[in-house]
C-alpha cells in the first residue's frame, strides 16, 4: 500500500469536481486501500479522493473508536435530510483548524461499495457530519466555505505561518481527529 499526499488549503486542486466511478477493477480497489491507509496514518475519520488529487467520486470513513470499521462510499448520493445540528469540524486539508457549522442532523445515503454493490444507509452524529463533509470535497467544496471571508483570510494566514514553521522543522499541530 502507498501513503498518498494530502493537498492542503488553499490548493486550487481541492476545487475540482470529481467524476462518477464507472469501472470497478483491481486498480480502484488498490486506490481505496491507499486512501484508507492515508486516512489512518493522518489520524483522520474521513478522506475524499479529491484530497489526494484523484478526482473520482470515492470517500472513505471510519468513525469508530477502535479504528477498525472502514467504510467506503462510491458515487454517494443523499436521498433525504432531516433536522439540523451544529457540530465542530476539522479537515485533513486544513491541519489544526476547527470551526462550528450547521449540517443536516440525519441523512439517508445511497452509494456503491468497493466491488460496485449498491447499498443504502442512515447516518447521524459524527458519521452523518462526516459523510456530508466528504461529499462536499467531491464538489470542490471545503468546510471553510461556510465561514465568513474574514475568518477564511485569518485561516489562510495561520496555515501559511504553520507551513513556514513546519518547513523550519517544528511541528506544533494537535493530532485531533479531522475529516
Ligand atoms: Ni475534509
Amino acid at each position: 500500500m502507498t501513503k498518498l499526499v494530502i493537498l492542503e488549503y488553499p490548493d486550487p486542486r481541492l476545487r475540482k469536481k470529481a467524476v462518477e466511478v464507472t469501472v470497478f477493477d483491481a486498480a480502484l480497489r488498490q486506490f481505496i486501500d491507499d486512501l484508507l491507509e492515508t486516512m489512518y496514518a493522518a489520524n483522520g475519520v474521513g478522506l475524499a479522493a479529491t484530497q489526494v488529487d484523484v478526482h473520482r467520486r470515492v470517500i472513505v470513513l471510519d468513525v469508530s473508536d477502535t479504528r477498525d470499521r472502514p467504510l467506503v462510499l462510491i458515487n454517494p448520493e443523499i436521498l433525504s435530510k432531516e433536522g439540523e445540528g451544529p457540530g465542530e469540524e476539522g479537515c485533513l486539508s486544513l491541519p489544526g483548524i476547527y470551526d462550528k457549522l450547521t449540517r443536516a442532523a440525519r441523512i439517508r445515503v445511497r452509494a456503491l461499495g468497493r466491488d460496485g454493490q449498491a447499498f443504502e444507509m442512515d447516518a447521524q452524529g459524527l458519521l452523518g457530519v462526516c459523510i456530508q463533509h466528504e461529499m462536499d470535497h467531491l464538489e470542490g467544496k471545503l468546510f471553510v466555505d461556510y465561514l465568513s471571508e474574514l475568518k477564511r483570510a485569518f485561516i489562510r494566514r495561520r496555515l501559511e505561518k504553520e507551513r513556514r514553521q513546519r518547513s523550519a522543522g517544528s511541528d506544533s499541530r494537535a493530532h485531533a481527529p479531522a475529516l
